[in-house]
């Protein structure tokens, strides 16, 4: 597992390279939307501004340069761009 960062709406978290990054996204204490956690719906949808991932087949529609958090795992340091603002469970666990 490889230690990497992970910049969301210009805010950065510390990640890895071996969870789909909405589950990391989760356990740093964000709120990103979803609703199938299968590349189904689209839901998860963002941008990948900087960076790299491992995107997983999935049967939502991508634009050029969009990822599904559920089914991508980074695989270097990521800069991710949602066009909503996504909140936080609890800022305190946060690893801002
Ligand atoms: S949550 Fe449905 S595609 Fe990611």
């Amino acid at each position: 597992m490889s230690r990497i960062t992970i910049t969301v709406n210009g805010q950065t978290l510390v990640g890895n390279t071996h969870q789909p990054l909405l589950e990391q996204l989760e356990q740093a204490g964000l709120q990103p939307e979803f609703q199938c956690r299968n590349g189904v719906c689209g839901a998860c949808r963002c941008k990948l501004q900087k960076g790299a991932v491992v995107q997983e087949d999935a049967m939502a529609y991508l634009a050029a340069g969009e990822i599904l958090t559920c089914s991508s795992t980074p695989s270097q340091d990521v800069d991710v761009e949602f066009d909503y603002q996504v909140s936080f469970v609890a800022r305190k666990a946060a690893n801002l």
